[in-house]
């Protein structure tokens, strides 16, 4: 197609009719991890886990990579560290950072339920324990997916522990970045009326303290524009913004 619009479907039943058909068409993930899934559906801000469909992305992403080591900011309760543990296979390993101690108590529970091995989760203020790693190789890829406002920093502590010749470097020349949410139902490129999401997304200067309640806030809006640009104007990353999902933003380490 010549054109760059429509960027996807006509509508909202359509999308989701090609979508159902997508997921149908792309490679499954495990059993065991579509039975999770569904599980945690019924959950308090379940709405905060990745989609079966996007797990089937971000894992044939990961086998394209070739990806051994994944380093995960987010691990919430851990639905997408066990995607990324069956991506690599049992001689690749994950990493994952999670701040609630709720949280990383019910991943670490439902990782070990599952009998998945490849896991392990660092808990604590991950804008802190991100500047603390010292891996002994570097990652493949690092996935972006804690509080939004705080994109911007993940995006330069990576940049900045990832030079060239620096020891404990955190990901590898080529890896990939790869953060969620960074479109927010569109209102990060469209912030207008004619977008209906935008009421819901935010807009509200009241919004200014903790995750899953300042979902929409202003700030959060901000810095992933800011993070998206810096995406695109770092002369280190090649970057590809794809509005699937909730938006993810991709970004391949050049040196
Ligand atoms: C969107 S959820 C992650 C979902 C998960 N990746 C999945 O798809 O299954 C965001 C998670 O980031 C965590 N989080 C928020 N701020 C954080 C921070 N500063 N450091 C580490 N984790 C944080 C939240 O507690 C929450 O569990």
């Amino acid at each position: 197609m010549k054109s760059n619009v429509p960027a996807l479907y006509p509508n909202t039943t359509v999308g989701e009719r090609v979508l159902e058909y997508a997921a149908n068409k792309s490679s499954e993930i495990p059993e065991a991890l579509l039975k999770y899934h569904a599980e945690i559906l019924n959950l308090e801000n379940s709405i905060m886990s990745i989609s079966t469909y996007q797990a089937q992305a971000m894992s044939f992403l990961a086998k394209v990579a070739g990806a051994k080591r994944i380093l995960e900011i987010g691990v919430f309760r851990g639905f997408s560290a066990m995607v990324w543990s069956h991506a690599v296979g049992p001689t690749g390993t994950v990493t994952g950072l999670e701040k609630s101690p709720e949280y990383a108590a019910f991943a670490k529970k439902a990782l070990a339920d599952h009998d998945i091995k490849n896991v392990t989760v660092i808990e604590g203020d991950a804008l802190e324990t991100l500047k603390g790693l010292d891996p002994e190789e570097p990652y493949d890829i690092v996935f972006i997916d804690a509080q939004k406002w705080g994109y911007p920093g993940y995006l330069k502590t990576v940049l900045e522990k990832s030079a060239p010749g620096a020891t404990g470097r955190l990901l590898r020349p080529g890896g990939l970045i790869i953060a969620d949410n960074v479109l927010r139902a569109g209102v990060v490129a469209d912030p207008s009326s004619d977008n209906p999401e935008t009421g819901y997304f935010g807009i509200d200067p009241s919004k200014t303290t903790g995750d899953a309640d300042r979902y929409g806030a202003n700030e959060d809006l901000k810095a992933l524009d800011e993070f998206s640009t810096t995406m695109r104007e770092s002369p280190r990353i090649d970057s590809w913004l794809v509005p699937l999902f909730d938006g993810i933003g991709m970004g391949r380490l050049l040196d």
